[in-house]
């Protein structure tokens, strides 16, 4: 393997995985939807994932560059190139039925709770009733943050006198009890044979302070953190790479926040994640290229 094309480069997640690719010797290729300037990395524009030529622009490139192994690192891009087979190269993403599950933050915390794995309690916007209501069944303050969505964008923490604003909200939205404690992002990797790789991080700056993306980590060891992020991925069917959001209760007690399917933004702190893959994919070729020789041999 020496080609890999990474979507996304511009973004946070793409760019953490580029560095770590060209320190092990990979010649990278990017995509992004918008001009991006990066050294060592030739980058091409495509159109957004929402567009109906997005799909056949990266087939395209994924050709033309000999790609060896293709990382989409965009959350939109994910449920648009599940749907899809026979890619030209391989291609890491988790089978489709869990990306479309981690896609929606209803349809997983829906999954999640069924299959016992700790998370907020949550409703939907249309099953709120009154004030009162909200505060039995979730709690007040309470966290509203888009179904589908990335960044933290539309994530806002209302208190009990912003009920109006709240009953504004469609149900494009989630709301969620807010878990007051430390935020940890376990970097995960499920391999598609059994086994697992997780690397707990914790998060020790958020953008916005008490809630947000996060902007700087560390690792940790908390094993309470990884057997969760594992009983997630379990629960939602997911294989690869993945990147959890988990924080804890007042009480210690670990839940889900939310589930990417995807590298996250901070995996240069856990390398083992790429690792992972990248032997993955090497056994796979090895597996693709040894046995017509043990054919041969058996013959
Ligand atoms: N139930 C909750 N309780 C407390 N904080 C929360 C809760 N849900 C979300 N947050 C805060 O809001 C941030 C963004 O929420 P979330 O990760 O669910 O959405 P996102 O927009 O998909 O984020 P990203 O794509 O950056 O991972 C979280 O990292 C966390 O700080
Ligand atoms: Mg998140």
């Amino acid at each position: 393997m020496k080609r890999v094309l990474v979507t996304g480069v511009g973004g946070p997640a793409g760019q953490s995985l580029v560095h770590q690719l060209i320190e092990y010797g990979y010649q990278v290729v990017g995509t992004d939807i918008r001009p991006v300037d990066m050294p060592g990395v030739a980058v091409c524009r495509v159109p957004p994932a929402s567009d109906p030529a997005f799909v056949e622009t990266l087939r395209t490139l994924t050709v033309a560059c000999r790609a060896d192994l293709v990382i989409p690192t965009v959350s939109e891009e994910l449920p648009v190139l599940a749907q899809e087979t026979d890619w030209p190269a391989p291609i890491a993403l988790a089978p489709r039925k869990g990306v479309l599950l981690a896609n929606d933050k209803w349809l997983t915390w829906q999954r999640l709770n069924e299959q016992n794995v700790p998370v907020p309690r949550a409703m939907l916007p249309s099953h709120v009733q009154s004030d009162d209501h909200v505060a039995q069944t979730i709690g007040w303050p309470c966290i509203a943050k888009p179904r589908v969505g990335r960044g933290g964008r539309n994530v806002v923490l209302y208190q009990k006198t912003d009920f109006d604003e709240l009953r504004a909200l469609d149900d494009h939205f989630i709301l969620q009890e807010f878990i007051p404690g430390v935020e940890y992002a376990p970097n995960v990797y499920i391999r598609r044979q059994g086994g697992s790789v997780v690397v707990p991080l914790r998060k020790t700056a958020l953008k916005q302070g008490r809630i947000g993306n996060a902007l700087s980590v560390v690792r940790d060891d908390s094993a309470d953190v990884a057997a969760l992020a594992c009983a997630a991925a379990r629960a939602l069917e997911l294989t690869g790479a993945l990147d959890i959001d988990v924080r804890r209760r007042s009480d210690g007690i670990p839940v889900v926040l939310e589930v990417n399917a995807r590298f996250g933004a901070h995996s240069a702190h856990a390398p083992e994640v790429l690792r992972a893959l990248l032997d993955e994919i090497t056994m796979q070729e090895r597996g693709t290229s040894i046995s017509p020789l043990i054919l041969l041999a058996i013959i």
